[in-house]
C-alpha cells in the first residue's frame, strides 16, 4: 500500500433489482461526484461506487503519477492499482456488492486498464473511455472472457490511435472479450459514447458479450 488513508468516495445503492454495480473512475482534475450522472445515464438504477484519485497534480486529483502527458510512472501505476483493488474489496464487504464493472474516463480508464493487467479478478468487466496502455510490460494475469468495451476518439490529441489499438490487442491477448470502437471525436465524451456504453452494459447485464 502506498497510502493507508481511505479513498474519499460516493456510494449510490442500486435502485433496481438485477442492476449492475459500476465503479466510476474520473479523469484528471475530477472527483467522486463527476461521473455519477454518467453512471445513471448508462445504467439506470445501477449501484455506483465512485472513489476520488489520491494523487494530486498541481491540485488536480488523479489515480496515479505521470512523468509527462502520456508518460506514466509505472511503479506508481502498479502501487496505486493495488491500493484501488484493496479499496474495491473493502467496499464490496462494506456495501455488500458483487465485483463491479469499471467505467473509467481518461486517467480513470487508465487505472481501470491497469487493474485488468494486474488484478483482473476485482472487476467483472470494464468500459474504458479514451484509455491508453497503462504499463509497457503487458497484462500479467489472464482476464479470460472478461467483457471490456474500449471507446476511443479518432481525433484524440492525448491518446494516439495506435496506443489504443495496442491496449485492445493486449487485453484480447490476455483472454478478455474486447469490443473496441473508434468514434469521430476527440478526448471529450460524446453522446455516442453514452449510447454505446449504455447498449453494451444492457447486453452484458443480460449475460451476453455484445457487439455495439
Ligand atoms: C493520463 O495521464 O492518465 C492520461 O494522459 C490521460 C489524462 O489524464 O490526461
Amino acid at each position: 500500500m502506498t497510502n493507508a488513508t481511505p479513498f474519499a468516495h460516493r456510494f449510490e445503492p442500486a435502485a433496481r433489482g438485477g442492476a449492475p454495480t459500476l465503479l466510476m473512475l474520473h479523469g484528471t482534475g475530477g472527483n467522486e461526484d463527476d461521473l455519477l450522472p454518467l453512471g445513471q445515464m448508462i445504467a439506470p438504477g445501477a449501484a455506483l461506487l465512485s472513489p476520488r484519485g489520491r494523487v494530486l497534480e498541481h491540485g488536480m486529483p488523479r489515480f496515479f503519477r505521470r512523468l509527462a502527458e502520456g508518460v506514466f510512472d509505472e511503479a506508481d501505476v502498479r502501487a496505486r492499482a493495488m491500493d484501488l483493488a484493496a479499496f474495491i474489496e473493502a467496499a464490496r464487504t462494506r456495501y455488500d456488492l458483487p465485483a463491479p464493472i469499471a467505467v473509467g474516463y481518461s486517467n480513470g480508464a487508465n487505472i481501470a486498464a491497469a487493474l485488468l493487467y494486474l488484478k483482473p479478478e476485482v472487476l467483472a468487466g470494464a468500459v474504458l473511455l479514451r484509455a491508453m496502455v497503462p504499463l509497457s510490460a503487458g497484462p500479467e494475469l489472464r482476464a479470460e472472457g472478461k467483457p471490456v468495451l474500449i471507446l476511443s476518439g479518432a481525433m484524440d490529441a492525448i491518446v494516439p490511435a495506435a496506443n489504443a489499438g495496442r491496449l485492445a490487442s493486449a487485453l484480447e491477448g490476455a483472454g478478455a472479450a474486447v469490443t473496441h470502437r473508434t468514434l469521430p471525436v476527440g478526448h471529450e465524451l460524446s453522446q455516442a459514447d453514452i449510447r454505446m456504453a449504455r447498449d453494451w452494459l444492457a447486453t452484458v447485464e443480460h449475460g451476453a458479450v455484445p457487439a455495439v
